[in-house]
């Protein structure tokens, strides 16, 4: 039995009425006991918030950049305890859970820098007649308590890109980590205790998303939403918002166009790299491959045979490429969708099956587009690979899905690569990468299905504050 946890409310761990057992996914061992608020906790949570959104509100820039400086230094300072938090509690490779953890401290580093540069601009008020006399300018103010709601996949970086974004901006949270990943979200915690966060800026409640995420949804002390997983819940939480800000950060099932004029031996290592990193479970994994017929066959062999090379097994050992998905019940939701798509007249080029608990990276040809391996979030590691005649057609493809989040295309033509970035319709075009590629700093957010609003630290605190406009008349 691994370590009991508290809530985290007001500065102060609180023993909890409830708690249950966290497992590892992987291994099915107990690693700790988590508490599960109610909704008289939840709402101790969002009081602790909102009593200290004055103090943080007034609290000079220099001071919260500073806190999120010591941030980064600490987690940076405990990067190995925090990628084996990662492996243990998510099932995340070593190699990945290690690139998160960097990720993470970039994030905070990030967010350190956003918060010394918040400002608003200066209105030319003559442009319109009776402006005359005055001048304006704006200001970003702080929004108040953010409730934030995060997911298993990123469970410090996804963290990171709520709590980071939010202190940078003056704000207070109210922290609903996933069930099955909280402890990446106490490792924070901790450590913003010891960086100086003040009491009750920042509070942890895990619990169920009808309890604990429905009141933080709903109480009117909550001014914002912040919320990365699935469109289902996404739509719930838009529904019972009111008018709070929502920020949705949902799935897609994205898609990368391959040019008949690529070097498909250099790209299949980041290709496969982009469908089966954490087990597909990330929400821009490489889920459908559109290659141009000249280069398909070669693609499919090259790509099919080094998914098969990719080594299954224990999250902790260093050369695990594949492990665990997050549960039992996911992966065999996986592998049904795999059935069905084979009893739809798709083909298996390699994978298919569970091993040892761990579903197998598969790879897919022939799948139909209205298969739900092509036109769900599939969240696993599976991958379609289709043949297209042209661009127009891989174009075609790519957008007839209910999500947008980001789309990749490798193309040696920049006609081509132009004609792409205008006609995808997704929050992110990437041009010689996959669609998965993703740097702390940049906007990332999506269109349809995919979500509102934009992450990335500058962006998120453009979200989590309120513009306010100053107007002063001369009077003489
Ligand atoms: C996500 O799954 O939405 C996050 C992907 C990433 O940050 O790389």
């Amino acid at each position: 039995m691994g370590i009991r946890k508290h809530l985290f409310i007001g500065g102060e761990w609180k023993e909890a009425k409830r708690y249950e057992p966290l497992r590892s996914p992987y291994s099915g061992e107990t690693i700790a006991e988590i508490p599960l608020a109610d909704i008289a906790e939840t709402d101790a949570a969002i009081e602790a918030a909102y009593a200290a959104r004055g103090a943080m509100a007034r609290m000079p820039a220099h001071q919260r950049a500073a806190i999120l400086e010591r941030l980064a230094a600490l987690l940076d300072s405990r990067k190995d305890e925090a990628a084996r938090l990662l492996a243990l509690e998510a099932a995340k490779p070593m190699k990945y859970a290690v690139a998160e953890v960097a990720r993470t401290v970039q994030t905070y580093k990030f967010a350190a820098e956003e918060a010394k540069r918040i400002h608003g601009e200066t209105i030319p008020l003559d442009a319109a007649p009776g402006g005359e006399g005055r001048i304006a300018y704006t200001v970003r103010e702080p929004i108040g308590v953010i409730g934030a709601i995060t997911p298993f996949n990123f469970p410090l970086n996804l963290v990171a890109h709520k709590v980071g974004p939010a202190i940078a901006a003056g704000n207070t949270i109210v922290l609903k980590p996933a069930a099955q990943t909280p402890l990446s979200a106490y490792f924070i915690g901790e450590l913003l205790v010891e960086a100086g966060l003040p009491a009750g800026a920042l509070n942890i409640v895990p619990g169920s998303g009808s309890v604990v995420g429905n009141h933080i949804v709903e109480d009117d002390r909550v001014a914002m939403i912040t919320f990365t997983g699935s469109p289902e819940v996404g739509i719930g939480i838009r529904s019972k918002a009111g008018l709070k800000k929502v920020t949705l950060e949902l799935g897609s099932n994205a898609a990368l166009i391959v040019d008949r004029d690529v070097d498909i031996e250099r790209i299949i290592p980041r290709c496969v790299m982009g469908a089966f990193s954490n087990q597909g479970q990330v929400c821009i994994s490489l889920q459908r491959i559109y290659v141009h017929e000249d280069v398909y066959d070669c693609f499919v062999q090259q790509f099919a045979s080094a998914t098969s090379r990719l080594k299954l097994g224990d999250p902790l050992d260093d050369a695990t490429d594949i492990s665990a998905m997050i549960s039992g019940k996911e992966s065999g939701r996986a592998l049904s969708w795999i059935e069905e798509a084979v009893a739809g007249g798709a083909k298996v080029a390699t994978g298919g099956a569970i091993q040892d608990g761990m579903l197998q990276p598969t790879v897919m040809t022939d799948a139909a587009s209205e298969l739900k391996v092509s036109c769900q979030e599939v969240f696993a590691p599976i991958v379609s690979i289709n043949k297209i005649a042209d661009i127009h057609e891989a174009i075609q493809q790519v957008n007839d899905s209910r999500y947008g989040l980001q789309a990749g295309i490798y193309t040696s033509n920049i006609h081509t690569a132009l004609l792409a970035a205008e006609a995808l319709h997704v929050g992110g075009v990437i041009i010689n990468d996959i669609p998965t590629f993703r740097v702390d700093h940049m906007p990332y957010g999506g269109v349809k299905d995919s979500g509102t609003g934009r992450e990335g630290v500058r962006y998120a605190v453009e979200e989590m504050t309120e513009m306010k406009l100053i107007v002063m008349n001369r009077m003489v």
